[in-house]
């Protein structure tokens, strides 16, 4: 499984990337304004700082909501850096411009998903992502894992080649669940990566491990 930063903060990025496991970044509206990051050319720059630190897969979410709108922007945002790719949500014109993208080799996620059907047509849109909100959908009170082995389940029965990103991950137990599900990429806050890292046996184990040396060395 891939594993994704969720953020646009560059230290945080660089505290994933240096763990040497990082795979891509996703950003979005809300994570940039976050960051306080303001203006086009601001924002556009910090794209381009984001790539050259992962040197791929960074997701770059359009404003647009209309077709044309979201085909300047995909061509603006793919322009700026290899790494980039175009995050369109899942509407009408977006699955539109999902195809255009396609057509025209432009690599895209598919954001805002919240069920199997919408994952199908971006699948057959031809997005090379598809985000799940899992988190906002166990929020909804439904089951955000099940959804993530819904959408694995239908892309196996026909092969499509869309990867499916689990995103609005909220703990270290949701990674774990996307991997047993079959989710090809987590998007992550860094606080769930390094969550992975924890059990108290090996604190203790460490622990004893350094003591028993010392005592070897008196
Ligand atoms: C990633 O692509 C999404 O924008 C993000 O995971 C949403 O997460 P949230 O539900 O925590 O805002």
């Amino acid at each position: 499984m891939k594993f994704f930063i969720d953020t646009a903060n560059l230290q945080q990025i660089k505290e994933a990337n240096d763990l040497g496991i990082l795979d891509g970044v996703t950003t979005n509206p809300s994570l940039m304004a976050k960051e306080g990051i303001k203006g086009e050319e601001n924002i556009l720059k910090h794209y381009v700082t984001i790539c050259e630190m992962v040197g791929k897969n960074v997701s770059a979410e359009v404003i647009s909501t209309d077709f044309d709108g979201m085909v300047k922007e995909a061509k603006k945002l793919s322009a700026l850096h290899p790494a980039i790719v175009v995050k369109i949500p899942m509407i009408k014109d977006g699955v539109k411009a999902l195809k255009w993208c396609s057509d025209n080799n432009i690599k895209t996620n598919c954001t805002l998903v919240f069920s199997a059907g919408q994952a199908i047509l971006a699948a057959k849109a031809g997005a090379n992502f598809v985000s799940p909100f899992i988190g906002r959908v166990d929020d909804s009170n439904w089951d955000g894992v099940q959804l993530i082995e819904q959408i694995v389940h239908i892309y196996g029965n026909y092969g499509y080649k869309t990867e499916v990103l689990a995103a609005s991950i909220r703990n270290p137990l949701h990674i774990v669940r996307c991997a047993e599900a079959g989710a090809d990429v987590c998007t992550c806050p860094l606080s769930s990566i390094m969550g992975l890292l924890k059990h108290p046996l090996t604190d203790i184990g460490l622990q004893q491990f350094l003591e028993d040396h010392k005592k070897s060395q008196a």
